[in-house]
């Protein structure tokens, strides 16, 4: 079964081509970081203005040469921007009519658990979902493709929010993460003591904002003392403070639910310390570690196109009334406009 995933939930226009939920035939992206980096962060009214010039190209591109139509269309309906979600769910919405095949709207952030399949590295259920990306730091527990639980979240910034708000305050530009990350390589982790809030909670939920503002303090203090601190050090320390306090907890998690398998996705999973310390920690404890390369853990249509595959051999379907919603929760029902 050929599927067509379509995900515009946030600044990237993407369409993807997968075959029985497995194998990817083309996954193009189409990336609006140059239009956003000016204002340091996305604008939601460029994004969806950039999503509708860039939609279909996009999915023409997807679709490519391939003979035949696509059996099936699956689209993100949220969690997201409005603007740009209506952008995508629209398009999909007329190809599903005009090709008369089905339509499957799907949960982003569930999308994201489950795009280790399209590498054939999805471990057995139950395991723990780690979703880190500029809008979302997630921990869930996935028993099946439509049965998962939310089990800690942040209360504030998301990680990668972090990484962006550092960044800006430290005049290294946008997004924040690759530039930190780079940076934080030549700098010693240990120069400037952050504080890890929220580590020894004794829940699952994180608080990132304190530690920005922890930074904003550091260098003010510094500055006001006459002092220059090398911006990798302060990098490295930044880092090291935020990836400890989501390594710990996510460690912790899985241990106390008794779930084996930890799987990562967003984009600050592409961050190579994350993935490293995450290795060694879940190494120690016995668990295994799934990370889809860095192209599945950025947002693409492809993870779209998989999980959509599950959930219509489940029997969902998506009317031509499907909806999006802005701040729909991991394992909540998608809205099917009714
Ligand atoms: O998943 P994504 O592409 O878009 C959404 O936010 O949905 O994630 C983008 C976020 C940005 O905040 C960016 O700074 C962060 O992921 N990011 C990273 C790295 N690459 C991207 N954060 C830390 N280290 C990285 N290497
Ligand atoms: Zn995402």
């Amino acid at each position: 079964m050929l599927v067509l995933g379509i995900e515009t939930s946030c600044d990237e226009s993407s369409a993807a081509l997968v075959r029985d939920g497995r194998e990817l035939v083309s996954n193009v992206v189409s990336s609006q970081v140059d239009l956003h980096r000016a204002y340091g962060g996305v604008v939601p009214e460029i994004a969806a203005r950039a999503h509708v010039e860039t939609i279909v190209p996009v999915i023409k591109e997807a679709i490519g040469t391939v003979a035949s139509k696509p059996d099936l269309v699956a689209v993100t309906v949220g969690p997201g921007l409005v603007g740009s979600l209506v952008v995508g769910v629209s398009a999909a919405k007329g190809l599903s009519w005009s090709w008369g095949v089905p339509l499957v709207g799907i949960n982003h952030l569930e999308a994201h658990a489950f795009a280790c399949a399209l590498e054939g590295n999805q471990p057995e259920y139950p395991y723990l979902s780690l979703v880190v990306s500029g809008g979302h730091t997630l921990l869930a527990e996935v028993r099946g493709v439509d049965e998962m639980e939310i089990v800690g979240e942040t209360l504030d910034d998301a990680l990668g929010e972090a990484f962006d708000k550092v960044s800006r305050y430290l005049g290294l530009g946008y997004p924040g993460g690759p530039v930190i990350e780079n940076l934080a390589g030549d700098g010693d982790p240990g120069a400037i003591r952050f504080p890890r809030p929220m580590i020894s909670s004794g829940d699952y939920n994180f608080s990132l904002s304190g530690l920005k503002t922890a930074v904003i303090r550091y260098m003010e203090k510094v500055q006001r003392e006459g002092s220059v601190p090398e911006a990798r050090d302060v990098a490295a320390s930044f880092q090291a403070a935020a990836l400890e306090v989501v390594v710990k907890k996510t460690v912790r998690a899985a241990t106390e639910r008794g779930l084996g398998a930890v799987v990562m996705g967003g984009g600050v999973a592409c961050n190579r310390a994350l993935r490293g310390w995450m290795e060694e920690e879940c190494g120690a404890a016995g668990l295994s570690l799934h990370c889809p390369s860095s192209g599945l853990c950025t947002d693409n249509g492809a993870m779209v196109a998989a999980l959509g595959y599950m959930r219509y051999l489940k029997g969902y379907r998506s009317g031509l009334k499907a909806d999006v919603s802005a701040n729909l929760r991991l394992g909540e029902p998608v809205p099917d406009g009714t």
